[in-house]
């Protein structure tokens, strides 16, 4: 790992290689690249000074140059200790970004490297979160500074978050209090930052506007579930090579993650079985010709588990002590607590290569535990696909465009996009795939209520 400048990655050598694959990936990302055509002369963000903490891969690197092409200064760490692409980091830092994200960090270097990216001369002054540590660790940090007792840690994460801000508070005092008050918003990316989110408004504690980009339709109904549906079996066999054809796979959760998943695996061959809690979900995939059953009566004859539902203690000791000889666990949720991988440690683990383990249980059964529980398809694969990420990410500049030029129009309360915003995203990625859209005449738009050029569709639309 070298460090040098205002940077740190694997090795900066790996930018010529990054460079070639960011060159692809731009012709994959035709909504980013028509924002930067839109809005490459006014430079909309300029003076703004973005945090971002998002898995630092070649698509992010896309959005990266993207903010930065429309006026921003930008500082980035990964959101997750296996995610990074080691070469997207790398050609971010060769680029003059400041960036600190190296594949396979520990957790203290996660919050370490998180804190490095707020440390611009003048101050942050928006957050582009997923996942919601970068809030939570300029929150958390502000209530310490304010006298609260964090308590004891309950988790190796929490250990290190707490670490991280006594260090801060020590080096800085007031700094937490200070960026707090500096911050314009944040845009947030994904389920469960979301639901952080949501949560701090009902405890009256955001302290500043925040754009739930996670719910633009063009990203949830895009990203979470068609991109599961390329990324989840990438990663599998990435790591084990496994057969999937024939295999019983059991996904874990129904929401917008487990259909893109369950469909993966039935694209892969595999007879694939589903659990849920909500009665909708799980009708839903009994209706798409899943068997819905209950992990106690599948435990013991599944080949490969998957968790999708953003929810702790989904896999337990006790379900892993029953699986069979060999078979694969791992999640695709946004945190590591799903599967209760903490509980698995005082057992013999065998590394077989980066973010591959296998683990031997009391009976003597092994099984195969992908990236430590953590985000499978980012850490044993390269995450979703380019064209998905571009959705997602043009939902992101265009949140940051809105906190930036319009924010004190908002209050300290979560909000989504408007719908035509969503509507532009999805149609500046129509051309890339050849798809002709037709259009309303007058009358038809006037029999069905809409204008001609949108929104097509109310408030209420499901999709
Ligand atoms: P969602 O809310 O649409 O789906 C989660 C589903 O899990 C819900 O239907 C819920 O009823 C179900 N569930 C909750 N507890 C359960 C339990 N104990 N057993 C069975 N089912 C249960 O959320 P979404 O958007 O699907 O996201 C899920 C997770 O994936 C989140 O943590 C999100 O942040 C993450 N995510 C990961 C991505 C990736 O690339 N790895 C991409 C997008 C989201």
């Amino acid at each position: 790992t070298t460090m040098a400048g205002d940077y740190f990655v694997k090795d900066i050598a790996l930018a010529e290689f990054g460079r070639k694959e960011l060159d692809i990936a731009e012709t994959e990302m035709p909504g980013l690249m028509a924002l930067r055509a839109e809005y490459g002369d006014s430079k909309p963000l300029k003076g703004s000074r973005i945090t971002g903490s998002l898995h630092m891969t070649i698509q992010t690197a896309v959005l990266i140059e993207t903010l930065v092409a429309l006026g921003a200064d930008v500082r980035w760490a990964s959101c997750n200790i296996f995610s990074t692409q080691d070469h997207a980091a790398a050609v971010i830092a060769k680029a003059g970004i400041p960036v600190f994200a190296v594949k396979g960090q520990t957790l203290e270097e996660h919050w370490d490297y998180l804190d490095k990216s707020f440390m611009f001369p003048e101050g942050a002054n928006l957050i582009l979160d997923d996942g919601g540590d970068a809030t939570l660790y300029i929150l958390l940090g502000a209530r310490a500074e304010a006298g609260e007792d964090l308590g004891v840690p309950t988790s190796e994460e929490e250990e290190a978050i707490h670490a991280q801000i006594k260090k801060r508070m020590a080096a800085s005092p007031g700094w937490f209090t200070k960026t707090r008050e500096d911050i314009q918003g944040v845009s947030e990316e994904t389920t469960t930052g979301v639901h952080r989110l949501y949560e701090l408004v009902k405890q009256g504690q955001l302290p500043f506007p925040a754009i739930n980009v996670n719910d633009s339709v063009t990203k949830s109904k895009f990203d979470n579930k068609y991109g599961c549906k390329e990324s989840l079996v990438d990663g599998i066999r990435r790591a084990t090579d496994t057969m999937m054809a024939g295999k019983v796979a059991v996904v874990c959760g129904y929401g917008d993650v487990g259909k893109g998943s369950a469909a993966s695996l039935r694209g892969a061959g595999a007879r694939v079985k589903v659990t849920e809690v909500d009665p909708i979900c799980a009708l839903q995939a009994a209706m798409d010709g899943f068997e819905v059953v209950v992990l106690e009566d599948v435990v013991n004859s599944a080949d490969i588990f998957i968790t999708t539902t953003g929810n702790k203690d989904v896999i337990r000791i006790e379900h892993m002590r029953e699986m069979k000889d060999m078979a694969i666990v791992g999640n695709i949720g946004h945190f590591d607590n799903e599967i209760q991988v903490a509980n698995l440690k005082n057992h013999k683990w065998t590394n077989i290569k980066e973010q591959v383990d296998m683990i031997e249980m009391p009976s003597g059964s092994r099984l195969i535990l992908l990236s430590e529980g953590r985000l499978l398809n980012l850490g044993n694969a390269t995450g979703h696909p380019s064209f998905v990420m571009s959705a997602s990410f043009t939902n992101q500049v265009l949140a940051q465009i809105e906190l930036w030029t319009k924010g004190d129009e908002y209050n300290n309360d979560v909000y989504i996009l408007p719908k035509h915003l969503d509507e532009k995203v999805a149609r500046l990625h129509l051309d890339r795939i050849g798809v002709k859209l037709s259009t309303l005449s007058n009358e038809q738009a006037s029999y069905i209520g809409v204008s001609a050029e949108g929104p097509f569709k109310p408030e209420h639309y499901r999709y």
